[in-house]
C-alpha cells in the first residue's frame, strides 16, 4: 500500500481538505489525520472572482498565476502540517499526494474542464511527488469529468447493507448510488451550499450560513421555488454535472432577489434539498439510507429539508465511521494511487464516460 495525502478543495471555496490514507488504490488500509486549513478571506475573494471571469480567460492571465500559486502554496502548507500530525501518530510520511486543485470552470459539454494549481510547484515545495489533472482524461474522451469519488464511496461501503445513496453536498450537490448488485450511478444533483453561500455574503457579509440560522428564521418561497424546479437539468438523466455557476441566471429569473436574506436562504435551501429528491427519481430504486457528506451535513436547516423530502432516512456519514470533512480529501488520497496503478479513475456509470477511463497525471513520481 501507499502512503498518500489526498488534497480537496470544492466549489465552496472555504479552504482545502486534507488527509493521510494508506491505498492500494482499490482497498484503503490504515487512515490518519484529516485537516481543513481555511482560505483567508482574500484568497476565497480572488478565487470566487476566478469563476466570473474564467470564461475566455488566458491561461497566461496574471491573476490567474497569482491565484494558483497562492492557492497551490496554501495546499503546500497543509501537507507540511498534516505529514507532522502524521509523524507524530507513527503514521509514515507520504510517498504521494492527490492533488485535485480548483475547478474554476467545467463545461464538459464543451469538452472544458479547467481546474487551477501548479503541480510542480506543490512537489518543489513539498518534495512529494504529486498526482494531478484528474478530470481532463474523462472530459476528453466525453465524460462528464465529475464526480470522480464514487469509485472510493463504492470502496468504502463494501461492508454496508445496500442499496445504498451517498449524497455530498459541496457547493454543489452530487450523488453516488452504490446498488445491491454492484452497479455504481452518480452524477451532480444540483447546486447545494454555492448559492446559499453567495447570497448570504450578499445578504450579511457573513462566508455561510452558520448552523443554517438563517434559513431557519425564513420561510421558502413558493413561487421561486416553482420556478427553479421547472428547470431542465433536474428532468434530465444521467450522466450530468454542473458548473458552480450554473444556476445563477435561473435563480436571478426566478426573483430570488426579490426575497428577504432568510427567505432567500430558506428558499435556497429548500431548492437544494428537492434537487436531490428530483435526482433520486433518477435513481434505479429506492436507497435503505442516505449517508450525507461534506459541510452541507453541518447545516440543520439542509438536513432536516432533506429528511422531509426523501422517504428513507437520512443520516450523515459519521454514523458509518466515516469523516464527512475529509471524505472527499481521503478520495483524492486513493485516485492518486489509482492514477500511479494505471486503474479506472470513473467508470460510464459514474461520468458517462464511454468505458472505464484511466487518468490523471504524474509530476515527481520515479515508478
Ligand atoms: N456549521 C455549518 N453550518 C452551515 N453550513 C456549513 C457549516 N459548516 C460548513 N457549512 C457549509 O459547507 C460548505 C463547505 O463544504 P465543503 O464540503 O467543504 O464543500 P466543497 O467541497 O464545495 O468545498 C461551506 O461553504 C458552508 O456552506
Ligand atoms: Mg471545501
Amino acid at each position: 500500500m501507499l502512503r498518500t495525502i489526498g488534497l480537496m478543495s470544492g466549489t465552496s471555496l472555504d479552504g482545502v481538505d486534507a488527509a493521510w490514507v494508506e491505498t492500494d488504490g482499490e482497498a484503503i488500509g490504515r487512515t490518519g489525520p484529516t485537516l481543513t486549513l481555511p482560505y483567508e478571506p482574500a484568497l476565497r475573494r480572488d478565487l470566487r472572482r476566478l469563476l466570473d471571469i474564467a470564461d475566455g480567460l488566458d491561461a497566461a492571465d496574471p491573476f490567474l498565476a497569482d491565484c494558483a500559486s497562492h492557492l497551490t502554496r496554501r495546499h503546500a502548507e497543509a501537507v507540511g502540517q498534516l505529514a507532522a500530525a502524521a509523524a507524530a501518530a507513527g503514521l509514515g510520511a507520504p510517498a504521494l499526494l492527490g492533488f485535485h486543485g480548483q475547478t474554476i470552470l467545467h463545461r464538459p459539454a464543451s469538452r472544458i474542464t479547467w481546474q487551477i494549481g501548479d503541480a510542480a510547484l506543490l512537489r518543489r515545495l513539498t518534495r512529494v511527488p504529486v498526482a494531478h489533472d484528474f478530470r481532463s482524461a474523462d472530459v476528453a474522451a466525453g465524460g462528464q469529468g465529475a464526480p470522480l469519488a464514487p469509485v472510493v464511496h463504492a470502496a468504502l461501503a463494501r461492508a454496508l447493507p445496500k442499496p445504498l445513496a451517498v449524497l455530498n453536498l459541496g457547493g454543489v450537490g452530487n450523488v453516488t448510488w452504490i446498488g445491491a448488485d454492484g452497479a455504481l450511478i452518480a452524477f451532480d444533483t444540483g447546486p447545494a451550499n454555492g448559492p446559499l453561500d453567495d447570497w448570504v455574503r450578499r445578504a450579511t457579509g457573513a462566508a455561510f450560513d452558520r448552523d443554517g440560522a438563517l434559513a431557519l428564521a425564513g420561510r421558502a418561497d413558493a413561487g421561486v421555488l416553482g420556478q427553479l424546479l421547472a428547470h431542465p437539468y433536474l428532468a434530465a438523466p444521467p450522466p450530468k454535472s454542473l458548473d458552480r455557476l450554473d444556476f445563477d441566471l435561473a435563480l436571478a429569473a426566478a426573483g430570488l432577489d426579490a426575497l428577504s436574506p432568510g427567505d432567500g436562504a430558506a428558499t435556497l435551501v429548500a431548492f437544494a434539498a428537492l434537487c436531490v429528491a428530483a435526482a433520486a427519481r433518477h435513481l434505479p430504486g429506492v436507497p435503505l439510507q442516505w449517508l450525507v457528506t461534506g459541510g452541507g451535513r453541518r447545516n440543520p436547516a439542509l438536513m432536516r429539508a432533506l429528511a422531509s423530502a426523501l422517504e428513507p432516512p437520512v443520516r450523515p456519514v459519521e454514523v458509518v465511521g466515516w469523516d464527512g470533512d475529509a471524505l472527499e480529501a481521503q478520495a483524492f488520497g486513493v485516485l492518486a494511487a489509482r492514477v500511479v496503478r494505471g486503474l479506472p479513475l470513473s467508470l460510464p456509470g459514474t461520468t458517462g464516460v464511454p468505458q472505464p477511463m484511466p487518468g490523471g497525471r504524474l509530476e515527481g513520481w520515479v515508478g
